[in-house]
C-alpha cells in the first residue's frame, strides 16, 4: 500500500514509474489485510485486543474476555471484550463486558465462580462471577473487581472499588483463584518495574492482606513483568508428585525478542511461591514470537482435569502494525500445560486441545518413504492455508531438515530440526511482511530431545500463525507469518539429502 502510494505522488518519474508497475503487480497478488483473518483462531470481528482476561469455564460454556478497544485498531479505550465457546474453538462474540469508565481503563485480570457466595455479591442463590481486575488511570493502578449472576452477559462494578489501592503507577494483572488447603482466595499481582510478584489472600474477594513477594528472578534486564499466572499440575508418572507452575509475562527482552513468557517450577504453601530452580534459571513457555500474556480457565471440571492456556499470539514489538483489517490481534489455539520429568528437572509440557481434531477434514498421508519421492506427492497439489500436520522425520544424520509451508514464489516458512544445535526451529525470513518490523524476519529455536534420531512434529497452521508442538510438547514456538494469499506449497527440505520420512499425516482444518 505504501508503494501505491509513492506512484501517486511521484507520477513524472519514468524510473520510478516502472518501479511503481512492479510493485503494483506484487501487491496485486499479495493477501489483502482481510485474508488472513483466522479461520480456527480466535480473532474478534473488528478492532484491537490483546491479553486473554477472565476465561472461566461456567459448567456449560468457556469464557473469553480479553483486552479490546471497542473504538478501532489501535490499543487504547481498553475494555474487556467477550466471547464464549463450547469448544474452545468455535467463539461467539457477545458485547463488551466492562468498559472504560470515567477515564479508568479495564486492564488485564482474572475471573471466579463465587459459588459459596463468599463476597455475598449473589443474587437469589445464584453465585456470581467475579471479575478482578486491574484499573489504569494516569499514573495509578489499582485492583478492582465487578460481577455478574447472569453468565457474564451483565456486570455491575463494585461500588467500593478499588479493593486494592497501594498508591502505584505499575501494579496489575490479578490472578485469582481459591486456595482449597487455606480456605481463601488467593491473588497473584505483578509490581511490574521491581520484577515482583506479590501474593495477597483474601476470605471475601474484597478485602486483601499481603501475603510475600516472589522475585525478581529469571531474566533481569527487562523492563517490566506482568500477567502472572499460578497453578498446580501434577508430574507426570510420579504418582502424588505435584508442582505449582508460576508463569510471567516479560513484556520486552524475551528470548524470541519483544515479549515472551517466563515460567518457574516450585512449591506454593498458600503463603509464599518457593522457586526450586537457581534463581537465575530462565524457562520459556514458548520460544516463538508470539505467544504473550497467557492465561489458563478456571472452572475446568475435576473429572476433565486439564489446565487449558491461551495466549495472545502477538508481540509489542509489532503489534500495532500486524497488515490485518479490520480486526488487529488473535489468540494462540488453546493447549494444554502438564509437567513431566526430565533429566534437566521438571518441565512444562503442552500440546493443542483435543477438540482441534474436531476440525479435521481432509486427510493426507505417507508412510516410510524418501524426501524425494514425498516432494514428488506433495508437489503436485495446492495446499490448504489452515491445516494440521503431524510428522516424524528420521533425520539420518542430515544436519537440518524440516517442512517447508505456505511456499510460493517468493515465501516459504520452514519449520525443521537443526542437529547441529539440536534445536528445532521455526524460519520466518521469507514469510512475508517483513517490513512490519526489522526483526520480523527471523528464525527462532527451541531446545529438543529426539528419540532414537526421529523428530517428532506437530503443526498448526492457520491463515497467518504457525505453532509448533515439538518432540510431544516439550518444545513450542508459536509465530506469526503473512504470505501471500496464492502461496499454497508445501515440500520437505533436507540440507544433507539423508533424512526420510517415517509418517506425515496432513488434515485441511474446516
Ligand atoms: C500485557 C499488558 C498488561 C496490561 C495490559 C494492558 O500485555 O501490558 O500488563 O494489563 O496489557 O492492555
Amino acid at each position: 500500500m505504501d508503494e501505491n502510494r509513492v506512484c501517486r505522488v511521484k507520477p513524472l518519474l519514468t524510473v520510478l514509474a516502472s518501479a511503481c508497475a512492479l510493485a503494483t503487480a506484487v501487491a496485486q497478488s499479495a493477501s489483502n489485510p482481510a485474508d488472513y483473518r483466522p479461520r480456527f483462531h480466535f480473532s474478534p470481528e473488528k478492532n484491537w485486543i490483546n491479553d486473554p482476561n477472565g476465561l472461566i469455564y461456567d459448567g456449560s460454556e468457556y469464557h473469553l474476555f480479553y483486552q479490546y478497544n471497542p473504538f478501532g485498531d489501535q490499543w487504547g479505550h481498553m475494555s474487556w471484550g467477550h466471547s464464549v465457546s463450547k469448544d474452545l474453538t468455535r467463539w461467539r462474540e457477545l458485547p463488551v463486558a466492562l468498559a472504560e469508565e470515567k477515564g479508568i481503563m479495564i486492564f488485564t485480570g482474572s475471573a471466579v465462580i463465587d459459588s459459596r457466595n463468599s463476597s455475598g455479591l449473589g443474587r437469589n442463590g445464584v453465585p456470581p462471577m467475579v471479575a478482578v481486575f486491574t484499573g489504569n488511570s494516569q499514573g495509578l493502578q489499582t485492583q478492582n473487581i465487578a460481577y455478574s449472576t447472569d453468565h457474564g452477559r451483565s456486570w455491575t462494578k463494585y461500588p467500593r472499588n478499588p479493593v486494592i489501592d497501594i498508591h502505584e503507577a505499575e501494579f496489575r494483572d490479578p490472578m485469582v483463584f481459591w486456595h482449597q488447603p487455606s480456605q481463601r482466595w488467593i491473588m497473584t499481582v505483578s509490581l511490574a518495574k521491581a520484577h515482583k510478584i506479590r501474593f495477597y489472600a483474601s476470605p471475601d474477594l474484597k478485602t486483601w492482606t499481603p501475603l510475600s513477594d516472589f522475585g525478581p528472578a529469571g531474566l533481569q534486564d527487562v523492563p517490566n513483568w506482568e500477567c502472572p499466572n499460578l497453578f498446580e499440575l501434577r508430574v507426570a508418572g510420579s504418582p502424588g508428585q505435584s508442582r505449582w507452575v508460576l508463569v510471567v509475562g516479560v513484556g520486552d527482552g524475551a528470548v524470541s525478542g519483544g515479549s515472551g513468557t517466563q515460567y518457574f517450577i516450585g512449591t506454593f504453601d498458600g503463603t509464599k511461591f518457593v522457586n526450586e530452580n537457581p534463581p537465575d534459571r530462565v524457562l520459556w513457555m514458548d520460544r516463538g514470537a508470539d505467544f504473550y500474556a497467557p492465561q489458563s480457565w478456571s472452572g475446568v471440571p475435576p473429572s476433565d482435569g486439564r489446565r487449558i492456556l491461551v495466549a495472545w499470539m502477538d508481540n509489542w514489538k509489532y503489534a500495532a502494525k500486524l497488515p490485518t483489517s479490520p480486526w488487529r490481534g488473535q489468540m494462540s489455539y488453546p493447549r494444554t500445560a502438564e509437567l513431566e520429568q526430565t533429566p534437566d528437572g521438571i518441565r512444562l509440557v503442552q500440546n493443542p486441545v483435543r477438540e482441534i481434531e474436531s476440525l479435521r477434514g481432509e486427510h493426507f498421508q505417507l508412510r516410510n518413504t524418501s524426501l524425494v519421492k514425498s516432494n514428488a506427492v506433495l508437489g503436485r497439489r495446492e495446499w490448504s492455508d489452515t491445516m494440521e500436520i503431524v510428522a516424524e522425520l528420521q533425520a539420518n544424520g542430515s544436519q537440518d531438515a524440516g517442512i517447508e509451508l505456505r511456499k510460493g514464489p517468493a515465501h516459504g516458512t520452514r519449520v525443521g530440526y537443526d542437529a547441529r544445535k539440536s534445536v528445532v526451529y521455526i524460519d520466518r525470513t521469507r514469510s512475508g511482511a517483513l517490513t512490519i518490523h526489522p526483526d520480523f524476519a527471523a528464525r527462532h529455536e527451541a531446545p529438543v530431545k529426539i528419540d532414537g534420531g526421529v523428530v517428532k512434529l506437530r503443526i498448526l497452521l492457520d491463515r497467518c500463525s504457525v505453532e509448533v508442538f515439538a518432540g510431544g510438547g516439550g518444545a513450542t514456538l508459536t509465530d506469526l507469518i503473512f504470505p501471500d494469499k496464492g502461496d499454497r506449497g508445501l515440500s520437505l527440505y533436507d540440507m544433507g539429502s539423508q533424512a526420510s520420512v517415517v509418517s506425515l499425516d496432513a488434515w485441511n482444518l474446516k
